[in-house]
């Protein structure tokens, strides 16, 4: 049951993504949300986070913005919303909902927030990692979606770097950190 509750929402976030209303452009899909996905999946034993309560979170925590520019700003509070709209029409349990909603409200750097569980702490990591991975994502979002000149997409780029390495716990930022130099020395 759960691999299909997977597939289905699975769907509806790719079909959020390629929709043209998605001010980020069809590659979130390849370059963010699969990459939060796995790197989830590949830290969830490091945090000891339940594997499934991670992969739903991930597949899920930037979809309100996604799907709706105007709910960006504050994301991660429509996230919680409209994961639970979609989990709950698909017959996921009450409780388990309860824990994928709280790891997507504390999933952004930019807002200060205490992890309420394990599997907050492990998706936030996750998400930091996969932006420390692919700079040429937060490239495109400066330049083109903010169109941002060279030097100010420079400085918000390095700004939304430093910020994502802050919030990786010290193994994780092992992991990345050779990425992590590279990116600040090209910037
Ligand atoms: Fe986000
Ligand atoms: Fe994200």
């Amino acid at each position: 049951m759960i691999e299909t509750i997977k597939n289905r929402i699975e769907e509806i976030v790719e079909q959020a993504c390629a929709a043209d209303t998605n001010i980020f452009g069809h590659d979130i899909w390849t370059h963010h949300i699969l990459p939060v996905i796995q790197n989830a999946k590949r830290l969830a034993p490091r945090f000891d986070a339940d594997p499934e309560i991670v992969e739903l979170a991930a597949l899920l925590h930037d979809y309100a913005s996604i799907k709706d520019k105007a709910l960006y700003e504050d994301h991660h509070v429509h996230g919680p919303i409209e994961a639970e709209k979609l989990l709950k029409r698909f017959g996921y349990p009450g409780k388990k909902t309860e824990a994928v909603k709280d790891a997507i409200a504390t999933h952004r750097a930019s807002v200060r927030v205490e992890y309420r569980s394990a599997e907050g702490a492990c998706l936030a990591n996750a998400d930091a990692m996969s932006h420390i991975e692919h700079v040429p994502s937060l490239l495109y979002l400066a330049y083109i979606h903010h169109g941002m000149g060279i030097d100010e997409g420079k400085t918000w780029v390095k700004a939304k770097l430093q910020r994502s390495w802050q919030k990786l716990r010290k193994d994780v930022q092992d992991i990345v950190r050779s990425n992590y130099e590279a990116a600040l020395k090209l910037l």
